[in-house]
């Protein structure tokens, strides 16, 4: 086997830290979580997302580096690697995960492609909403989504550290300026004063609820990238001197941090307008209809900080997207054995193709996302917490590696063991009739 001694490198730690946090950065921070929050009760779940991510999330994450790093392997043959072959399908579901999540969230992605021109050269008229629909489903739809994706395949075909590692690089520090500084906007508007109070206020009174506990979690996988192997990959291409823990929690804390400012920019932007209860009452749309409504009605400023914040959720998708088709591409190539620029292309048109019927329905997108968030990624945490906890022979020396000896690893294993999969349990048996329904919905409806 060939693959070991020749196996891809970052070139540097904040190379691989970048990487790692503009896959975790995108979408979910800006468009998902500023939703969420308006529906359940503000800075209540704030205060909930964030516990979670510690309690559950950064363990999944360091669980994810450490079969990554350990392995030296791309997903499905670091499973193998480490608990047998009994654990292959866990590594293909892991696959096929990142082909559907990237096939949708490419096509949103396109939007956001499009969103940018149009706030760039004049804007979006009067009726938002119409104009949404043409741009989200159809043609249209579809055009921007392949243009979306020679994107990311053509950053991915060239190697993860003259395309991965380097994109992150000059695009992460670029994003985190845009969002702090539309953010420091934010505080000018009108808005800014309400849209702080129904932030910052917490209304726990939403928190009582399963389906708010379920979005809280699906939306802490979806956020961090974890559940189908994406850290896990990235993680692969890292030496041992490297310190998994803290990394870990840079990623994570990061995370949050971006989702977290980028919400003090959403929530005075529409309190400027008094779009509020759009936003709390939909869903995907959501920001793509009410956003542009609050900049169309800023004239020249509105143009200039649209495009502004619509290049931020593109620079955010993109660096997502990478690591999506990175986790198809590096499988690929370890498991046919075919050069990288092989893998790239042929696999990102096949997710381009399956993305088309994203592109032509909004409700297969819709769908699709659930499907991915309430079972896959949540599913597949689950999995990767009982593979390192019960499984993998010795997962407290690999994450031992690098850092000078800390003393929690042994709760580390204590919550992958037994709190995080009976707590994705309890989740996964509340949230699998409902999306098994949407799903039976869907094809039975069409
Ligand atoms: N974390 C990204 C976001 O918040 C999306 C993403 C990238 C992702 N890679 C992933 C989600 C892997 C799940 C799994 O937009």
């Amino acid at each position: 086997m060939a693959g070991a001694a020749e196996r891809e490198r970052w070139s540097s730690r904040a190379g691989f830290t970048l990487a790692a946090i503009g896959s975790a950065v995108g979408l979910g921070n800006m468009w998902r979580f500023s939703y969420l929050a308006a529906q359940n009760g503000g800075a209540a779940f704030v205060i909930f997302y964030v516990g979670l991510t510690i309690a559950v999330g950064i363990p999944v994450l360091l669980a994810e580096l450490a079969i990554g790093r350990g392995a030296q392997q791309s997903p499905i043959r670091a499973l193998v690697h480490f608990g047998g072959g009994a654990w292959r399908p866990l590594g293909v579901v892991f696959v096929a995960a990142g082909f559907l999540i990237l096939s949708y969230y490419s096509v949103i992605a396109g939007w956001t492609v499009r969103y940018a021109w149009i706030s760039l050269t004049g804007g979006f008229g009067e009726n938002v909403a119409d104009r949404f629909t043409d741009i989200s489903e159809g043609w249209d739809a579809l055009a921007f989504h392949v243009l979306f994706m020679l994107a990311t395949i053509a950053i991915v075909g060239s190697g993860v550290k003259a395309g991965i590692e380097r994109a992150s690089v000059v695009m992460m520090p670029a994003l985190f300026a845009i969002v702090v500084g539309l953010a420091i906007w934010a505080a000018t508007l009108d808005g800014a004063g309400p849209g702080y109070a129904k932030y910052l206020n917490a209304d726990f009174s939403k928190l009582g609820n399963w389906d708010v506990v379920k979005d809280a979690a699906g939306q802490a996988f979806f956020s961090l990238s974890l559940g189908m192997g994406a850290m896990l990959t990235y993680a692969s291409y890292l030496g041992r001197d490297e310190n998994l823990p803290s990394e870990s929690v840079v990623i994570a804390g990061a995370d949050v941090a971006i989702a977290f400012i980028a919400g003090l920019v959403v929530f005075p932007l529409i309190f400027a307008l008094g779009l509020s209860d759009a936003v709390s009452a939909s869903t995907v749309g959501a920001l793509f209809i009410t956003l542009p409504q609050a900049f169309a009605h800023m004239g020249a400023v509105g143009q200039v900080v649209g495009a502004l914040f619509f290049v931020t959720l593109i620079v955010g998708a993109l660096t997502s997207a990478m690591s999506l088709l990175e986790v198809v591409v590096a499988s690929t190539m370890d498991g046919l054995g075919w050069s990288r620029h092989r893998a790239a292309w042929v696999t990102g048109a096949a997710i381009t193709a399956l993305g088309a019927f994203s592109a032509f329905d909004i409700r297969v997108l819709d769908v699709a996302d659930q499907f991915a968030n309430n079972i896959l990624l949540l599913g597949g945490g689950f999995a990767l917490c009982l593979f390192v906890g019960w499984v993998m022979p010795d997962p407290i020396a690999e994450v031992r590696a690098g850092t000078d000896g800390v003393t929690w690893f042994p709760i580390w294993r204590g919550l992958l063991r037994y709190v995080v999969p009976l707590f994705l349990g309890f989740v996964l048996i509340r949230s699998v009739p409902a999306t098994i329904e949407a799903v039976w919905g869907l094809l039975s409806g069409s």
